[in-house]
């Protein structure tokens, strides 16, 4: 006997009243026996972590909260501690293993603990760990030139910081110092970090602070599935033009962008928006300004930087998260004549370039090219948005499937017409598929978008796994 019962699903601050399926003995044992059918069928993997003894997930949990600040928040009812993890699988501390799908923010490019990685970190650390770039060191150098050959034009000056927020701050500041102007454009919906320039560039409120936040304008997002030109880039282009003309003297320090909004919800910018904006930016005197901290190192599959899909060459290109596979490093590259406003001063930064974080950023490059992890981000990636999109078909909640590579959005609603997202919902199933073997990211500003963005080492059976698990959830639902 099968029964539907009202109940209240809370997430957070909102809550929806919905149904639930109350199933009889038998039929939860008939459920129990498919999860565990589903879940063997996740690939198989030769690798075995050793045996976890340290303390439980109440124990950290418990710990987290008393001594570190409650601002940190975790995703799941039940937090996952995750003790292991080996290419584009992670291992909670039973020893369960999981498919990462998530890659900690698209940030595990090459695969968890690469081996090649962690020889050249592990290589480093044993000769020297920290000595400052006011020293010589090899690793340094030999990332630098290694990285100034993976961009074109001009994009040969490299500075390394530590995080993308770093990055962006310190390319905003070098567009204020090169143009001698203080605006800067930068689009609604986007994320570029939690400094005091990036909060102001960052525009989605949940990650604005009510403190002083000057100097930027926020463009009209070229959203194609919410925004009000749709697919028309030249449309929303038009709003920087009009800013420009409107809001500031005419002359502009810069336009920063992300090529697809990661946090925003994997939002593709609208066809030939890039180019225009560049076209009218450079007219006002600004530089442009690639925020690649998730769309670069290959991620994309079609091109090794997200920019170049929309056919331009920025004057400043920021990256972080994916170029070292988890360690701590960023960095900002420009051209040679943009490089030198920095010298006006004195720019310094204790860690940036370090040699441990440049020795395996350095590594993370060789391994993309030796595995040819791009390559594998276009057709695996292909693959799996083509698996999204056939789901799409199937489950109404699913308003839209998108994305290039292994950078996947798949956004839910609870209505296709007035596309109102369907956050709880989202919740919902990422906490399921978690506990059939899954592990996926969310973002958008709603919280109702799927992130995928993996490991690019993901494999077609990963693919078919995650899109049974996915599909299997939501006929559950
Ligand atoms: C596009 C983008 N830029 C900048 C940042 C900030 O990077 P970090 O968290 O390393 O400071 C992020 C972080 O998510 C990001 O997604």
């Amino acid at each position: 006997m099968r029964r539907i019962i009202p109940v209240r699903l809370f997430s957070g601050k909102h809550s929806i009243l919905t149904y639930r399926t109350v199933y009889s003995a038998a039929q939860e044992s008939n459920i129990h026996q498919e999860n565990e059918a589903l879940i063997s069928k996740m690939p198989p993997f030769d690798y075995t972590p050793p045996p976890y003894t340290g303390p439980s997930a109440a124990e950290i949990l418990k710990k987290r909260q008393q001594y570190l600040n409650p601002a940190i928040f975790h995703f799941y009812k039940n937090p996952l501690n995750l003790v292991d993890g080996k290419m584009q699988y992670l291992f909670d501390d039973k020893g369960r293993r999981y498919l990462d799908a998530f890659g900690g923010i698209a940030t595990v490019s090459v695969g968890h603990c690469h081996p090649d990685v962690v020889e050249a970190i592990v290589n480093q650390t044993r000769r020297l760990q920290h000595s400052t770039i006011l020293y010589l060191n090899q690793a340094i150098a030999d990332f630098g030139e290694a990285l100034a050959c993976k961009l074109p034009g001009d994009l040969k000056v490299v500075f390394f910081t530590n995080s993308g927020t770093e990055a962006n701050e310190l390319a905003i500041l070098m567009a204020k110092m090169y143009t001698s102007c203080s605006d800067i454009i930068s689009i609604r919906n986007g994320y570029h970090g939690n400094a005091a320039g990036t909060m102001a560039a960052t525009a989605q409120s949940s990650y604005k602070f009510n403190v002083a936040q000057s100097g930027v304008h926020h463009a009209l997002n070229p959203d194609q599935y919410r925004g009000v030109f749709g697919s028309d880039g030249l449309k929303y282009a038009k709003d920087v033009e009009e800013i420009i003309t409107f809001g500031t003297s005419g002359q502009v320090a810069g336009f920063v962008a992300e090529a697809i909004q990661g946090v925003g919800g994997i939002k593709e910018l609208a066809p030939g928006y890039l180019s225009a904006v560049y076209d009218s930016v450079k007219r006002a005197g600004g530089l442009c300004i690639a925020d690649e901290v998730q769309s670069g190192f290959g991620r994309t599959g079609s091109h090794f930087w997200g920019f170049e899909g929309h056919g331009v060459v920025p004057d400043i290109v920021t990256m972080a998260k994916g170029i070292g596979n988890g360690i701590p490093l960023g960095a900002v590259v420009t051209t040679p004549e943009i490089a030198k406003v920095l010298t006006s001063r004195n720019y310094f930064n204790t860690f940036g370039g370090n040699p441990v974080c440049t020795a395996g950023g350095l590594a993370v490059l060789k391994v993309i090219e030796k595995e040819k992890l791009q390559q594998n981000a276009l057709s695996i990636g292909t693959y799996l948005k083509g698996l999204l999109s056939d789901l799409k078909e199937k489950y109404e909640i699913i308003g839209d499937v998108r994305g290039r590579g292994l950078m996947l959005g798949v956004e839910l609603v609870t209505d296709r017409q007035s596309k109102t997202p369907a956050k709880i919902e989202t919740a919902l199933i990422m906490d399921q598929m978690k506990d059939l073997g899954v592990i996926i990211g969310k973002g958008g500003f709603f919280g109702n978008v799927f992130r995928i963005t993996p490991p690019l080492c993901f494999t077609k059976e990963d693919a078919d796994f995650l899109v049974d698990v996915m599909d299997y959830t939501m006929s559950k639902m």
